[in-house]
């Protein structure tokens, strides 16, 4: 499966933040917003990944990720003239997919939880038609949204509806056969102008071949579209990782943990940057007999 990461549009509601930087670029917490999405691909086992920002942008998203052979991954990269809808990544992505399926994931979206990685490997396995996941939320008119059956399965998707028939939210992560390409370049735009990722979905629904998997209380979704929503998230990271005394995100420990780079590799990657708790974690991961759990806070600090 090939990944696609969605980093453009104009960012205007979080001006004046993003009036020379990307979105995607914005620290959460520790880290660029981007490595949340991209770790969730890399988490799906997919390591040809292509990177999709406005003209403006795409050479700072060159300059922090390189080609991606640092993590073990195939990192490439494509711009999107202007904002002219979500779907538009896969006529943009069309010869990056090739004949393989695809998974998109927008560029300001983190998912966190046990059992992530599993929930989307079974996900991409069983992949027929469109794959969506779904989350409860307070605010659903924000969102696509989703209604199900008494089985729970799809039967309706509605893009900010003002009056929302439930509180599923369709997340920023879709995975889709390779008729993706076709689908989505044959899709009409909206009145907006837009090819409509919703609308894409609704066409796979409407063939029987959209699936929805609801991401349950055990996970965090959050999507970073507001100073608040940003703010929050960065809090979010924040007090999980000095909790736990893991990191969610780390784009170095998931590319470790998924066997795309070695022990060695990993511990180099932190040494580049041991001035900071960062790269002290990375070769913590690796450290003393192979058990590889974060050590660095095992021990009291000295004084
Ligand atoms: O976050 C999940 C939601 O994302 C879904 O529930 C909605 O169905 C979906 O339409 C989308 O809603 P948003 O209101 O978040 O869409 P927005 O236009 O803000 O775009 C989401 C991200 O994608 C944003 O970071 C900018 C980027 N983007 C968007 C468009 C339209 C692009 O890179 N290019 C684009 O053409």
């Amino acid at each position: 499966m090939k990944g696609i990461i969605l980093a453009g549009g104009s960012g205007t509601r979080l001006r004046p933040l993003t009036g020379v930087v990307s979105k995607q670029i914005l620290p959460v917490y520790n880290k660029p917003m981007i490595y949340y999405p991209l770790s969730v691909l890399m988490l799906a086992g997919i390591r040809d990944i292509l990177v999709i920002s406005s003209p403006a942008h795409l050479d700072m998203f060159r300059d922090l990720l390189g080609d991606g052979s640092r993590l073990g991954i195939r990192l490439e990269y494509a711009e999107q003239k202007e904002p002219n809808g979500i779907a538009e990544a896969f006529v943009i992505g069309a010869d990056h997919i090739g004949d393989d399926n695809v998974a998109l994931i927008l560029g300001d979206n983190v998912f966190h939880g046990h059992g992530f990685s599993e929930l989307l490997r079974t996900a991409a396995a069983r992949l027929d038609g469109c794959a969506l996941f779904g989350y409860p939320v307070n605010d659903p008119w924000r969102y696509g949204v989703a209604e199900l059956d008494a089985d729970r399965r799809l039967t309706a998707l509605t893009e900010k509806p003002t009056e929302p028939v439930s509180n599923i939210a369709v997340t920023g992560l879709y995975m889709y056969s390779n008729d993706v390409v076709r689908m989505a370049q044959e899709l009409v735009p909206s009145d907006r102008g837009e090819l409509e990722i919703t609308d894409l979905n609704k066409a796979y629904l409407a063939q029987g071949r959209a699936h929805l998997a609801e991401l349950g209380r055990g996970f965090v979704w959050l999507d970073m579209g507001t100073h608040d929503s940003l703010l929050e998230a960065g809090h979010y990271v924040q007090i999980l990782e000095q909790r736990q005394g893991i990191r969610i995100g780390c784009v170095e420990e998931t590319a470790f943990r998924m066997g795309y780079i070695s022990a060695e590799q990993c511990r180099r990657l932190g040494a580049e940057q041991s001035s900071t708790e960062y790269g002290s974690y990375l070769v913590s991961l690796v450290e003393g007999d192979g058990v590889y759990e974060a050590r660095a806070r095992r021990t009291a600090p000295a004084g």
